[in-house]
């Protein structure tokens, strides 16, 4: 039923509590030169309270803010002062469509809802897929996965996939999932065209609204280029890209994540290397290929009741990779990591499907883990690149326990 409701009226309806879900904003009055497409009024609760939750959105980049109190109302105004042609607002018990060509007396179409909604408060909320909300379109976008119009490109199906699983392996690590306070640091190692990167950073920033500075790094400079300029034009401030090699690659103060994902060969190590020196709490890596311990198994002899198995080239190729990412968790374990190994998408995406993730829970060597390490050496007599890298670490205590 169409009647008439002032702006005041509509802005006591967003601020009660007891009756407020959210509110869409968006479309163009003639003559609006505005830049802003869309801006989304939702409550969530922070720790201080009941806060609104303003997300504004242009073509590239979307600023989000929490006003509570006179903050509050204020924006509001703000909100309503600028040139949007239709307000959707959401309450309890019903739906209010508003035609805001007029600022004064808009003109508004009321409807009852069958049953009540009820708001969802926590910032972080969850969709089916993280990359759901809007504020994801962005990068999307940025990144050439989605077009203009919202769709996902047919070809960056499997990388809108692989980003949205990421995403939600972050989202299910306990102790990263109550970080709060201290500024996130993240270096994401072989990052290539940023896409996961991206990601990264749309999650932390804008899903978390932690404060975050992240580094992607990688080998090819031009690239790097490409990825901070898109950086720029996301808006996305605290994200920087740099060029250079995973091994020698230092920055003043230590992140406390750091990530790998698909990186070639012992890139990865390097990577766990980079964490491992640094204390860094937490590791995600996903390995790629797995040449340099497969070429010390083709030169030694392979343990008797292998034989049947490694007959197979298919197999002796597996148990490389199986064997080289049960070293990292191993040597990650006695580095004082928790680690679990979990699959990243289901394999019909990638054959590379396993990620590495590990929480640094203690300072202290894992005693159990570091003989488990010594037996698994000993029987396949192998040296994995990785303990090369760390062998000022690993060899004393190796020694002690042979004592
Ligand atoms: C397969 S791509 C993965 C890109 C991205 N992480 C992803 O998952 O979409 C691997 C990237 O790692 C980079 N890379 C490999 N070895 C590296 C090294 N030692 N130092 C820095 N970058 C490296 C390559 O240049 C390449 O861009």
């Amino acid at each position: 039923m169409a009647s008439q409701m002032t702006t005041q009226q509509l802005i006591e309806m967003i601020s009660d509590p007891a009756q407020f879900v959210s509110a869409t904003f968006s479309g163009k009055r003639k003559g609006d030169t505005s830049t802003w497409k869309k801006a989304i009024v939702r409550p969530v609760e922070l720790k201080g309270g009941y806060y609104l939750q303003f997300s504004w959105f242009d073509d590239k980049k979307n600023i989000v803010k929490n006003y509570r109190d006179a903050e509050q109302t204020a924006q509001l105004h703000a909100l309503f002062a600028l040139p949007f042609r239709h307000l959707h607002l959401l309450a309890l018990t019903e739906e209010i469509t508003v035609n805001l060509s007029n600022s004064q007396h808009v003109v508004v179409s009321r409807k009852a809802l069958d049953a009540p909604v009820q708001p969802q408060l926590q910032h972080d909320r969850q969709k089916t897929s993280l990359l759901d909300d809007d504020r994801a379109r962005p990068f999307l976008i940025g990144s050439g996965i989605m077009t203009q119009d919202g769709h996902i490109r047919a070809d960056k199906k499997r990388k809108y996939q692989q980003i949205s699983e990421f995403l939600r392996l972050l989202s299910e690590t306990e102790r990263l999932n109550r970080w709060e306070g201290e500024c996130l640091r993240v270096v994401d190692f072989g990052c290539g065209s940023a896409q996961l990167t991206f990601g990264m950073y749309y999650y932390f920033q804008l899903i978390r609204q932690l404060p975050v500075e992240m580094v992607g790094v990688d080998l090819k400079a031009e690239l790097m280029q490409k990825v901070n300029r898109t950086a720029r034009d996301l808006g996305y401030s605290h994200l920087t890209f740099v060029s250079g090699r995973i091994d020698t690659y230092q920055q003043e103060t230590a992140p406390h994540v750091v990530t790998a994902l698909h990186a070639c060969d012992t890139a990865t190590d390097d990577a766990i290397v980079r964490a491992v020196r640094w204390g860094s709490a937490f590791v995600f890596v996903a390995p790629c290929c797995h040449h340099h311990l497969q070429a010390q198994l083709d030169q030694q002899p392979t343990p008797v009741v292998f034989k049947p198995i490694v007959r197979y080239g298919l197999f002796q190729e597996r148990i490389g990779d199986m064997l080289t990412d049960s070293f990292r968790a191993l040597i990650l374990r006695i580095m004082g990591y928790q680690v679990d190994v979990v699959e990243f998408v289901a394999p019909d995406h990638t054959p590379k499907n396993v990620l590495i993730r590990a929480v640094r829970t203690q300072t202290e060597a894992d005693l159990q883990a570091l003989k488990e390490y010594q037996a698994l050496l000993q029987f396949w007599l192998v040296k994995p690149y990785l303990h090369t890298q760390l062998a000022d670490r690993l060899d004393p205590l190796l020694d002690a326990i042979m004592e």
